[in-house]
């Protein structure tokens, strides 16, 4: 029998391609790329809205912006996920104005029209005396969405050009098939968030990629950090792609917390080589996912602008970790340690803003410590073209 051989870790500078230089000024700064960016990636990509433990019931909803377009993304009578564009279908009024909430129905706040949590039109006063009206043609706008690993996703895609080739989406099984069954084990869908931060970041969404796919900053930015877990520790299993990382080492006996020491259980049935360990993927265009023995840290980047990005960033344990006989538990550990690393990334993304704005800015060559950021630059720009 044939077995699939796991695809194996290489050490960051053993896939550098030499001669890899940072992207070109405009790159930055410029409205023109931005709104490519929304057309080309943010409306054709699957992106990551949210993760199942934030509707955790029927009726549970979230709304979100994805390029320039409010989303609601709910949990329907059967339990099932749906995502609608927030437009009603009468004279497009937004339908929901809260971040969060829970609804039995969506009621529109102009003229009442409502629709079930399936999306369809329930009730529409008065329009029963227009000639040929019938409610069943004026169900929400669906939204593509759907789920990986415990985590929401939705793709614009469909809606915008589905009859082009270029304008359709690639099925989510069918994107996600390089990551198929390689973090089962954390037991991601069951896991639940203690704990989010936003961040509002005067920064290019692409510099928080680049600089979470790098350690060559880690001695100077994150002394902390780099105490816990060696700057020079990681090695790459995925090299090339929208999915790109690997892991790094954990100090033997140590934790990435203000402690020093795991805060606690572990998420899902890690091995002993990954109690050692912290796995970094950064999966494009939206997605930071950090992977701890005992918990998983997931950002969220929404580009807002050429020069401002705001960061999502949540802190998901096991639903059991917090039980009375689990004393070791302490969420806080993690998320101060992490609150703190992440405003030191944040603080070096806005010193390279503020530079690369500069006339005297020019694109400068990546170390071999850098192979992981190039890679992911020369995916954006495939993205691009
Ligand atoms: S605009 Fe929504 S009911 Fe009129
Ligand atoms: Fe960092």
């Amino acid at each position: 029998m044939e077995t699939k051989a796991m695809p194996a870790f290489r050490k960051t500078a053993e896939t550098f391609a030499s001669g890899a230089k940072t992207l070109p000024q405009r790159y930055f700064v410029s409205p023109e790329v931005f709104a490519e960016e929304r057309e080309k990636i943010f409306s054709r990509q699957w992106v990551l809205v949210g993760h199942l433990s934030q509707i955790p019931k029927a009726g549970d909803y979230l709304v979100q912006e994805v390029a320039g377009d409010s989303l609601i993304v709910l949990r329907d009578k059967d339990a099932v996920v749906r995502g609608f564009y927030n437009v009603c279908r009468h004279r497009g009024t937004r339908l929901k104005e809260d971040a969060c909430g829970h609804a039995a129905a969506i009621q529109c706040p102009y003229h009442a029209w409502t629709y079930g949590l399936d999306g369809k039109l329930t009730c529409a006063p008065h329009m029963d005396d227009v000639p040929g009206f019938d409610k069943a043609e004026y169900s929400l706008h669906a939204v593509n969405l759907a789920l990986w690993e415990g985590f929401i996703f939705v793709n614009l895609a469909a809606t915008r050009d589905a009859s082009t080739e270029r304008g359709g989406y690639i099925p989510l099984e069918k994107w996600f098939a390089p990551l198929a069954g390689k973090f089962s084990h954390w037991n991601m869908s069951i896991l639940r968030s203690a704990k989010r931060i936003e961040y509002d970041v005067r920064a290019n969404w692409k510099l928080m990629f680049e600089n979470y796919s790098e350690c060559y900053h880690c001695p100077g930015v994150h002394p902390m950090l780099s105490k816990v877990s060696p700057y020079d520790s990681a090695e790459n299993d995925l090299c090339e792609g929208p999915f790109l990382g690997g892991f790094m080492s954990i100090t033997k006996g140590a934790g990435l917390t203000m402690s020093g020491r795991a805060c606690a259980l572990p998420v899902g049935g890690t091995n002993a080589a990954d109690s050692q360990r912290v796995f970094y993927y950064s999966i494009f265009p939206n997605m930071l996912l950090s992977l701890h023995p005992e918990y998983v840290m997931v950002h969220q980047l929404w580009p807002q602008s050429p020069e401002r990005t705001l960061i999502l960033c949540d802190w998901f344990f096991h639903p059991d970790a917090a039980g009375a006989s689990n004393p070791s538990y302490n969420p806080d550990d993690a998320i101060e340690f992490w609150d703190i690393t992440n405003k030191q990334d944040w603080h070096v993304c806005e010193l390279s803003q503020q530079g690369i704005v500069s006339r005297a800015y020019q694109p400068g060559p990546y170390s071999p410590r850098e192979s992981i950021p190039a890679a992911w630059d020369r995916e954006y720009l495939r993205q691009m073209t």
